[in-house]
Formats: C-alpha cells, sequence, structure tokens
C-alpha cells in the first residue's frame, strides 16, 4: 500500500510562501511514491470551539462540520505536514481554530481512555511543520511550535522535522529563497523512505 500524506494549509494566501513551500515538500513525497493529498483550511467551512465542554460528557464534538470530517482523514494518513505562515508570532487563525476542534480527541484519550496510540504507532507516523515568516529573527517560529507539538500528540505523530524559511520581507518571496524549496522537495522524499522502512515486512 501507498504511503500517504496529507497536507494541511493554514495560510489564508492561496498559493502564497507558505502554500508554495507545502507544495514542493508534497512533490517532493510524491516523487517519491506517496500518495499525496492537500487540504487548504481557508476553503473549509468549520467553526472555532465553542468551549461548551459537551465532548468531555461524550468524547464526540456536536458541531458537525468540515473539521470533524478533516480530524477523521488526519487519523488514517501516515505523514501530516502542518502548514502556517507566522501571524503576530504564532499560527493564524484558520490553524489555531482547526487545532481547538481537535478537543474531543483529547477527551477521548484522557477521560473516556478510549483513543491510544502505541509507540510503535507514533513512530511510524511523521509529522512536519512548514512555516514562513517575513521577519529574519532566529526565534520568530518559537510561538507556533507548542501548538503544532500539541496536534501531532493529540494525533499520534512524532514531530519529525521542520520545514521553515525566515526572512521572507527581505527575499521578496519563497521562490528567491535560495535553499528553501529543493530542502523541502528533499525533505518529501526522505519522510517517505523513512516511513516505507518503518514500515517494510521484515
Ligand atoms: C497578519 C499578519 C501578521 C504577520 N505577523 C508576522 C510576525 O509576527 N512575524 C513575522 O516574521 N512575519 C509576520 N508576517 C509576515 C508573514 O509571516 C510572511 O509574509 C509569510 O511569508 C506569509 O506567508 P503566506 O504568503 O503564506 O501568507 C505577518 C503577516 C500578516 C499578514
Amino acid at each position: 500500500m501507498k504511503i500517504s500524506v496529507l497536507g494541511i494549509s493554514g495560510s489564508p494566501h492561496r498559493h502564497g510562501n507558505t502554500e508554495t513551500l507545502l507544495d514542493s515538500f508534497l512533490d517532493g513525497a510524491k516523487a517519491a511514491g506517496a500518495l499525496v493529498e492537500k487540504v487548504v483550511l481557508k476553503d473549509l467551512d468549520y467553526a472555532p470551539c465553542r468551549g461548551c465542554n459537551a465532548c468531555h460528557k461524550t468524547g464526540e464534538c456536536v458541531v458537525k462540520d468540515d473539521a470533524i470530517v478533516l480530524f477523521d482523514r488526519v487519523l488514517k494518513a501516515d505523514c501530516l505536514a502542518i502548514a502556517s505562515p507566522i501571524y503576530t508570532m504564532g499560527i493564524t487563525a484558520e490553524l489555531k481554530g482547526f487545532i481547538d476542534r481537535g478537543q474531543y480527541l483529547w477527551a477521548r484519550k484522557f477521560i473516556f481512555k478510549t483513543l491510544y496510540f502505541t509507540d510503535n504507532h507514533i513512530k511510524r507516523h511523521k509529522g512536519l511543520f512548514v512555516s514562513t515568516a517575513g521577519q529574519n529573527w532566529d526565534h520568530v517560529f518559537d510561538g507556533a511550535f507548542p501548538m503544532v507539538t500539541a496536534i501531532f500528540n493529540g494525533t499520534g505523530f512524532e514531530y519529525y522535522d521542520n520545514i521553515i524559511a525566515n526572512n521572507m520581507d527581505e527575499y521578496k518571496g519563497i521562490r528567491n529563497h535560495p535553499t528553501a524549496m529543493k530542502e523541502a522537495f528533499e525533505k518529501g522524499q526522505k519522510v517517505v523512505a523513512v516511513i516505507g522502512k518503518l514500515n517494510a515486512p521484515k
């Protein structure tokens, strides 16, 4: 069976720096033989978490919209690439809104104990964070990492790698960055090879 790679773009800017970098990663994964899908959060219809805590009583989210359908897809993927530009030192509202909607999975894990990922499962499921930022600060991505860690932990992925490029203001776009696009393509190829090896019959 082909390795499945799901890319989720949290940028509201279609075909901007972040989605373009994600595309390069996905192209690399496809070139390595994976089945690749991209979802653009901006095109989906989902509401932010209401904080009603109904999921703490049932393990289900009462809001039936595209977020729930996407979490089902996330749980089936072998590799998950979460992409967001840095907005005000963090992730975009689109991505944060989606991540918060995973609270029902938290309830299944920690209240109902019906959702559990073995160490072996986590090792075979790789998560990558794809991001771009305008500033050249080294720490510009730091605010995003804990939220990305949270969604990978909540959905059974090992936080495997980052594909990040800062200083977009000076480069005037990701395509002018000297290394990022090539690096993203190569990381796509590599992660598929790594998962393939982990899943190979012994
Ligand atoms: C609302 C908004 C907030 C931003 N905040 C930051 C920031 O805090 N730090 C930074 O380095 N860049 C910031 N940027 C710049 C973007 O991170 C950068 O231009 C990025 O490459 C945009 O990616 P995109 O083309 O996918 O939208 C911000 C841009 C916008 C529109």
